[in-house]
């Protein structure tokens, strides 16, 4: 029998120190990070030749640490959501094992102490073993959690040390690592050689509370070595174990992250620390922090970067940390283990709440019923256990970290009873959450993911269908509630954003939820051409892979923000801007302990889409949690279609933001558009061989469509029923309705002319729209005249004709125009894209766009880049000139230079080219986005029915 090899251990190894707090210590540190030697293998089992100084690497490659091999050229990137990439056989891994082996030379600098000293690994995927000039210092487990090895036997104080290290892409603990991501291996975070002077300080522990009943703060300081606290702002100056009970403090919260600096220090070692006063607490069935019920804004984020996989920066880490703030949310969900301190150190400082989720997930388990789940076999319970361990004792000093999560997708069991009780007994402080055991047995709060508005309402209202045990299920029902995921963010969409937020600000129970996810973990590529691209699952060749659903996030990879997170931003305004309806506005304060001073209160007027007055609004301070009214400014009179927008701005500069930065907004109608002109006597059809002439344009008199209109050559107008399936049309893990409309031949409409009737002031053609191998079909009507010798009116009429199944993904018309025409201004919502139910932060306004810029590049190319409420367009070139369309009643505009059927083919952005026509469609309605590609679908008023419809349009040459 061969010894089993050793990564396939339930049980974590001895060798590592214990856990404690990521310290910012005065005690030298040497950071090791840089370009190690690195040889790759297909395998685990290679020579250990490597691990002693004296060994050649010369011949070896370069490659940085921190980094994953994978995004370097070694083995390749693979991503499954769910499933496991290797068989379900537990401590095993398979033989085919792609294998780092690391070394990394260097020197101490000059002033080193001698002595004690700590070599520490932030992060390896998955497990690693480490020699330092030849003796082993023990092993990793635990792919985003420190280790910490002692080095002070193997160190070498003058002359050169070699760290050399083994990683084994998978492990024993690839098994509780199933987080639906990129597999990605490698040192991916700092390693560090840390002094670790003799008297210094292992271990604090800060515990600072917040009576917000008298405002003082309580603070009691722990190290392994006694030591004093000194807060110099408070006038503290105790010994390390004392109480000091602190008269006035100014609490930290995440809308004030108010922080003092303190430093722990004996004689050899001082340690900064940063120090927010907050407790958090379950009272009466609502979590408060300061006393107050706190709402979440929250995000899951996962660590990424398109080049550089989870090994993110620092700038990373603060451009998430700033987007966050700029957009209103106001918590992370740290989906799906603890993600690199500094970034903790980020949302104490700029202010944001944390679920801080262990390292944990094996949700590959339920592929085979839950049979052998690590969470409820007792052979992996001091795994577990270390791993819950880890987290609390690396983030414990976090202000930011209001609540433990034991983890994500784990199903139930034993093994995650045990970590509650460690962490409770450890951290009575934070409330422990687990969204996947529904009975919460072993935890404080309930929470699911993905419920419908329904259900979640229903839990609001404390109705939620009850479980099998009335002491659970009694327990349960007195628990707050958080959403800790919902609104899948993939593709176009979340749909459906405001009825869970209306929720959540109705319901003290409803403390909020995190929105899947934060970015697309897209990893950029390139074609055979050079032309770049965001790759997901199955471009590397992986036999077992979930496509793009890695691709669901409200950034796009390279950090731009999508729609979805514009729409997110409004919805998670923490002011809401109201028009009473009597000529007033109310400002609702919805902070937790700010109150209303750092903002400005703009507003501007426009007439038809032109900027004609502007002013500041005076709102004074609203306590947290109250509203005022305020008057309407005196607005000057005005002609057309007229909008107040009221902007809540920052004041100052905030660390996350400008002064002028936009909080939030909202538009007030105040003048409706200008009933229109009954249409003058119609200008006369003319007859020319087999074209119709009629005002501006050429029609075709045998096949009814228009062929020119001014001297640009048309074709249309063609009845549009098909888009391009967005990933909630597709829906892989909720209700699809991509395959009924495919099977209903949405996507293959045949059109058939009926007739052409040319009368004397108008032409009337009519044509039956319909799929093979079906009698229920649509009748569409294009009615033609010429209101005047340079208009061309379109009144498109669409009847429902035998048995058509709805909702019907858009009903529209579409012409192709000249591939020049390639630049579009619209007076109607915008600047973005809007579906009916996305779009929430679009208001109405004059905007202009390249028709390149009115693409919307989802991974997985898709209905995108509608804009709706479109009162007038023009479609126009460089070279001038132009058509414009105007709508008798507001109508959606798409302005593409490819097909929805070329869209609907291309499995990236690149492979879509423009085909040299501008296809230009205008709707009547399109179906609503929902958020089916994880959870439900679109809510019954956004559904487009198979129902009759119309379009009333006008056409003119510019
Ligand atoms: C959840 C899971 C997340 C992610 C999401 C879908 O079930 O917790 O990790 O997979 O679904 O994108």
């Amino acid at each position: 029998m061969s010894e089993r090899p050793w990564y396939e251990s339930f049980a974590p190894p001895p060798t590592a120190r214990p856990p404690r707090a990521w310290l910012d210590s005065d005690a030298p540190r040497l950071s090791l990070d840089g370009l190690w030697r690195f040889r790759y293998a297909e395998r685990a089992d290679g020579p250990l030749d490597f691990t002693g100084p004296a060994f050649d690497d010369e011949g070896w490659d370069r490659l940085p640490v921190p980094s994953h091999w994978q995004l370097h050229g070694y083995g390749a990137p693979a991503y499954t959501n769910i499933t496991y990439p290797f068989p379900l056989d537990p401590p095993h891994v398979p033989d085919e094992n792609p294998t780092g082996d690391y070394r990394h030379a260097f020197r101490l600098p000059d002033g080193w102490p001698g002595g004690p000293a700590v070599l520490r690994f932030a992060g390896a995927d998955s497990a690693a073993r480490v020699w330092l000039n030849g003796v082993e210092l023990g092993r990793t487990t635990g792919s985003r959690l420190a280790t910490e090895f002692d080095a002070t036997g193997a160190l070498r104080p003058d002359g050169d040390n070699v760290v050399a290290v083994r990683v084994v892409q998978w492990s024993a603990g690839s098994y509780v690592e199933d987080q639906d991501m990129w597999w990605l291996s490698g040192i991916f975070r700092s390693v560090d050689l840390l002094a670790r002077p003799e008297g210094g300080i292992g271990d604090v522990e800060v515990s600072a509370g917040y009576d917000h009943r008298t405002g003082a703060g309580t603070l009691t300081v722990r190290a392994d070595t006694p030591a004093r606290v000194r807060v110099p702002e408070l006038g503290v100056d105790a010994a390390t174990g004392e109480t000091v009970r602190l008269p006035l403090v100014e609490p930290w919260s995440a809308e004030r992250p108010r922080l003092y600096d303190a430093t722990v220090g004996t004689g050899t070692e001082t340690v900064t620390l940063r120090i927010g006063f907050r407790t958090v607490r379950i009272d009466g069935g609502v979590l408060t922090v300061n006393g107050r019920p706190v709402l979440f804004r929250g995000v899951n984020r996962h660590e990424f970067h398109p080049d550089r996989g989870r090994a993110v920066t620092e700038e990373d880490m603060l451009d998430d940390v700033r987007l966050m703030k700029q957009h209103n949310v106001n918590a992370v969900r740290t989906s799906h283990y603890p993600p690199h301190p500094r970034f903790l150190e980020l949302c104490d400082e700029y202010g944001l709440y944390v679920v801080d989720e262990c390292d944990l997930e094996t949700h590959g388990y339920g592929e085979v019923r839950w049979r052998g789940n690590p969470a409820d076999d007792p052979r992996w319970e001091a795994a577990l256990v270390d791993r819950m361990r880890r987290t609390v004792e690396r983030d414990k000093n976090h202000p930011s970290v209001v609540l433990w999560s034991l983890g994500n997708e784990s199903g139930s069991g034993r093994n995650l009873a045990a970590m509650a009780r460690w962490a409770r007994h450890r951290d009575p402080s934070r409330p422990l959450l687990y969204e996947r055991d529904w009975t919460c047995r072993d935890v404080d709060v309930y929470s699911r993911m993905y419920l419908t508005v329904a259900e979640v309402e229903a839990i609001g209202r404390g109705e939620e269908a009850p479980l099998p045990d009335p002491a659970l299920d009694a327990r349960r029902r007195g628990m707050p509630f958080v959403h800790v995921e919902y609104a899948h963010a993939m593709g176009n969409g979340p749909g459906g954003l405001a009825e869970y937020q209306r929720l959540y600000e109705t319901y003290p129970r409803l403390q909020g939820g995190f929105v899947w996810e934060w970015i697309d973990h897209g990893l950029r590529a390139r074609t055979p051409d050079g032309r770049e691209y965001f790759a997901y699952g199955g471009d590397f060749g992986e036999v077992l892979h979930d496509g793009n659903f890695v691709a669901d996030g409200l950034l796009f990879p390279d950090r731009t923000p999508s729609p979805g997170l514009l729409d997110l931003k409004k919805v998670y305004e923490p002011v809401r801007i109201d028009a009473t309806g009597d000529g007033g506005l109310t400002v609702r304060n919805g902070h937790l302990d700010s109150g209303l001073s750092h903002l400005d209160f703009q507003w501007t007027l426009e007439d038809d889409g032109e900027v004609v007055a502007r002013g500041a609004l005076e709102v004074g301070d609203v306590p947290p949690g109250q509203s005022v009214r305020v008057g309407l400014p005196a607005l000057p009179a005005t002609g057309g279609e007229a909008h107040l927008t009221v902007r809540a701005v920052l004041a100052a500069d905030e660390p996350w933001a400008k002064a002028g930065h936009e909080v939030a907004a909202t538009q007030v109608p105040v003048r409706a558009a200008r009933p229109p002109q009954p249409p003058p006597a119609p200008v006369a059809v003319r007859r020319d061989g087999g074209l119709v002439r009629l005002g501006p344009g050429v029609l075709d008199g045998r096949t009814g469509r228009l062929v020119r209109l001014g001297g640009w050559d048309v074709d249309g107008p063609r009845l549009q029923v098909w888009r391009a399936p967005t990933d909630n049309d597709r829906a892989p893990h909720g209700q699809a309705l991509e395959p009924l409309w495919r099977a209903a031949g949405l996507d293959r409409l045949t059109h058939r002319l009926r007739d052409v009737t040319v009368g004397g002031d108008g032409v009337v053609v009519r044509v039956r729209v319909a799929p093979a191998s079906s009698d229920g079909g649509l009748l569409a009507t294009y009615s033609w005249s010429a209101p005047a010798g340079d208009r061309l009116r379109l009144v498109v009429d669409v009847d429902v004709d035998g048995d058509l199944p709805g909702p019907l993904p858009m009903l529209g018309v579409r012409f192709a125009l000249p591939g020049d025409l390639d630049e579009v201004e619209w007076f109607g919502r915008g600047p973005g894209e809007a579906y009916p139910d996305t779009g929430l932060a679009t208001r109405v306004g004059r905007w202009f766009r390249t028709v390149a810029d009115l693409q919307t590049p989802y991974l997985f190319p898709q209905e995108n880049g509608r804009r709706a409420g479109v009162r007038w367009a023009s479609v126009t070139g460089g070279q001038g000139g132009g058509v414009r369309v105007d709508g008798r009643s507001p109508f959606g505009l798409t302005v593409r230079p490819w097909t929805a059927e070329a869209l609907d083919r291309a499995a990236h952005p690149t492979d879509l080219a423009p085909d040299g026509r501008t296809w230009l469609t205008l709707d009547a309605g399109h179906n609503g986005i929902g958020s089916a590609s994880c959870g439900p679908g679109v809510l019954p008023p956004y559904l487009l029915p198979a129902a009759p419809a119309r379009l009333d349009l006008e056409l003119r040459v510019l």
